[in-house]
């Protein structure tokens, strides 16, 4: 089936406009230390799910024989190929409907792509049927229980409750829609997709402006690299990354 594709990228200039106008060097950092810690050393054929412009490559360059960068977004896949050219091979289409054979990666990734996806179930049965059985998968989650949304909830700036299982959809940011989701929502989902957790990680915990004025970058991504094991079991942050593996036949 079809889903309508919440967040058309085409046309938008996210490189810039995300990551190099505003300072985000602490959230880049998270997210790659995160990568570091989850990815296999080696894999033959490799896909970025919802890669962008291939922001993170150079954390999969060098494990990878065969990289794949997959997006929507003919912008993006442009940028992608401008700078890694033959290093990579980039396809465009609809997560829910991937352009990839049954069991034909050793490994994926999917990172900040959850808060554009309405039906999670949908999305990760198509991750599962692409994974070889063996395969990994590195699935960063858009929390929708963190502290700051718990703070809002419970002094009644937001009427989104935190607790609830149910999936967030915050149409203020985004008129078609950002999502946010709870943690044991996602599990579920991912335990019924047949596929078995191996590791979870709490990152980008001190995603905060005065945090980074008080602390700086650099003290920050140190305190990240600890946070990230320590914090996990209670799934606080903004991203929740999991390592997932289809069970061997
Ligand atoms: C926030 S960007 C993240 C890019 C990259 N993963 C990173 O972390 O830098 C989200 C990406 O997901 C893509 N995307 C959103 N919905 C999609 C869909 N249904 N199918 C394919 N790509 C999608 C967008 O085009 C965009 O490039």
């Amino acid at each position: 089936m079809s889903e309508k594709v919440v967040s058309d990228y085409n046309g938008y200039d996210y490189k810039k406009e995300f990551w190099e106008n505003v300072d985000r060097e602490y959230e880049d950092q998270a997210d790659r230390m995160a990568i570091r810690k989850l990815l296999p050393k080696r894999m033959e054929k490799f896909a970025d799910i919802g890669g962008g412009y291939g922001r993170l490559a150079g954390e999969y360059l060098k494990r990878a024989h065969k990289v794949i960068i997959f997006d929507y977004s003919k912008t993006e896949l442009e940028q992608a190929k401008e700078m890694y050219g033959d290093k990579i091979e980039t396809r465009a289409g609809d997560i829910y409907k991937l352009p990839f054979k049954d069991n034909e990666l050793d490994g994926l990734m999917m990172i900040r792509v959850t808060h554009h996806l309405k039906h999670m179930d949908k999305a990760m049965a198509e991750l599962y049927r692409v994974l070889k059985p063996g395969g990994v998968a590195v699935i960063e989650v858009a929390n929708k229980r963190t502290l700051p949304k718990i703070a809002r909830y419970i002094t009644g700036k937001s009427k989104v409750n935190p607790f609830d299982k149910k999936v967030a959809n915050y149409k203020e940011i985004s008129k078609d829609g950002f999502y946010n989701y709870h943690p044991k929502y996602v599990e579920d989902i991912f335990l019924k997709t047949g596929f078995s957790t191996e590791k979870v990680l709490s990152v980008s915990n001190f995603r905060s402006k005065t945090l980074k004025k008080v602390f700086k970058t650099d003290n920050l991504v140190k305190m990240e690299d600890k946070a990230q094991s320590a914090l996990a079991p209670i799934r606080f942050a903004p991203s929740i990354y999991y390592k997932l593996r289809k069970p061997e036949e």
